[in-house]
């Protein structure tokens, strides 16, 4: 049993809680032991939070993590003591149905990432009350140290700075492979993308890098806009009348291609708008949450068929992350892909709190937690 300091979140809508949790360290067939050393502060475990999206509680939050193996369990082989990790917030399994056809991102053990236990149902973290803590999406990155799956690992090279490398963890391939995977932007498109927090802004790069001639990016905040025309965006507007009215200018009403809506929370509205600015042929991607049980795409079913259109969900941008973390890395060490310029503030495990208000009010592209230890 070891000792470690965690963010917890007991009651929607009430602030995290920072305590010391016990955490079994006597591993398990296929189980890690990670010291986490950094963590991406996503909008996801904003979500869980505020109620947006039901977990069960207690939980740690963080799910956008990196560290270095301690120690592993009987059986493990896709790690050893001293690898520097970066955690898929999916894990993978490598033999289910998904994994074993390329889709790695809706494998099997997927389904207990809002639960928190680890695969074979243990919950390694307890309070002080002895109550069952878990990890939000089986990872609880907020927390010094926690026992993960090796399903969740990745190996990462040993010179890979996981201060960067930490936000290919969530952030980088969902956006990045909402464009590329999901949207499979082609060279010379006209492309969309709603909402530049720390997974739009990737879905501007993906897209960039992909090919995009025209590519527009949307967000109410002006920090955001600069963000997105500096890392790729030919153009940046508030809303999304003024994108559709720059996009039926510049494909003389041929409308976009592809659009990507990566808002904090997706609304009926923006569906909508967004649907009818793709034009024939056109994709719709959907990558931001809500509430799960939340009715949000209300659309024309017979434009939808005339005119060829999709809609269609991404999670973890449709990437294989065994395989899409260390390449999207080599993209970072080649300078196509960027990730410093990401990185709007750091903050201390205790800071957590600030860290959610700082992304509520629109300040970061994304915040990224250091754990001291
Ligand atoms: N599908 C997946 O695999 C996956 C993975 C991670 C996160 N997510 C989800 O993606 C969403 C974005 O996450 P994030 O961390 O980038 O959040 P974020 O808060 O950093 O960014 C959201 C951005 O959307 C902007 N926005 C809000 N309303 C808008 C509107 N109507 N039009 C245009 N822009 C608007 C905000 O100003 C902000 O810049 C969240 O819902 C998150 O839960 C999905
Ligand atoms: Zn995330
Ligand atoms: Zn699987």
């Amino acid at each position: 049993m070891i000792k470690t300091k965690a963010a917890v979140v007991y009651e929607i809508g009430k602030p995290i809680v920072i305590e010391e949790l016990e955490l079994d360290d006597d591993l398990q067939d296929g189980e890690v032991l990670i010291k986490y050393t950094h963590a991406g502060l996503c909008h996801s475990d904003l979500h869980i939070k505020n109620g947006d999206m039901e977990a069960r509680l207690p939980m740690v939050l963080g799910h956008e993590g990196a560290g270095i193996v301690e120690k592993v369990g009987p059986g493990v082989t896709r790690v050893k003591p001293g690898d520097q990790v970066v955690c898929s917030f999916i894990p993978n399994c490598g033999t289910c149905r998904y994994c074993a056809s390329g889709q790695q991102s809706i494998c099997d053990m997927g389904a207990g990432i809002l639960e928190g236990g680890l695969p074979n149902d243990r919950w390694p973290m307890k309070n002080s009350k002895g109550e069952a803590v878990g990890g939000m999406c089986m990872l609880g990155t907020f927390s010094q140290y926690n026992v993960i799956s090796q399903a969740s690992c990745v190996k990462v090279d040993d010179d890979v700075p996981l201060d960067k490398a930490v936000l290919v963890g969530c952030g980088v391939p969902t956006g990045w492979g909402s464009a590329v995977n999901t949207a499979n932007v082609r060279p010379g498109e006209t492309v969309v993308v709603y909402g530049i927090g720390g997974i739009g802004i990737n879905a501007v790069q993906g897209a960039a890098y992909a090919g995009a001639k025209n590519l527009i990016a949307v967000d109410p905040l002006e920090n955001k806009r600069e963000k997105a025309l500096e890392l790729g965006a030919t153009h940046a507007f508030a809303t999304a009348e003024e994108a559709m009215e720059k996009v039926t200018e510049l494909t003389r009403g041929q409308m976009a291609d592809k659009l990507i809506i990566t808002t904090g929370l997706v609304e009926e509205p923006q569906v909508t708008t967004g649907f009818h600015t793709v034009g024939k042929g056109g994709t719709v991607v959907l990558t931001g949450l809500n509430k799960l049980d939340l009715d949000n795409i209300k659309l024309p079913g017979s434009i939808m068929t005339l005119f060829r259109k999709t809609v269609k969900g991404s999670l973890f941008g449709d990437c294989n992350p065994t395989t899409d973390i260390p390449r999207i890395i080599g993209l970072y060490q080649s300078g196509d892909i960027k990730l410093d310029e990401l990185i709007t503030k750091t903050y201390k495990l205790e800071d957590v709190n600030e860290g959610y208000e700082d992304l509520e009010e629109g300040k970061n592209v994304r915040g990224v937690m250091i754990h001291q230890h």
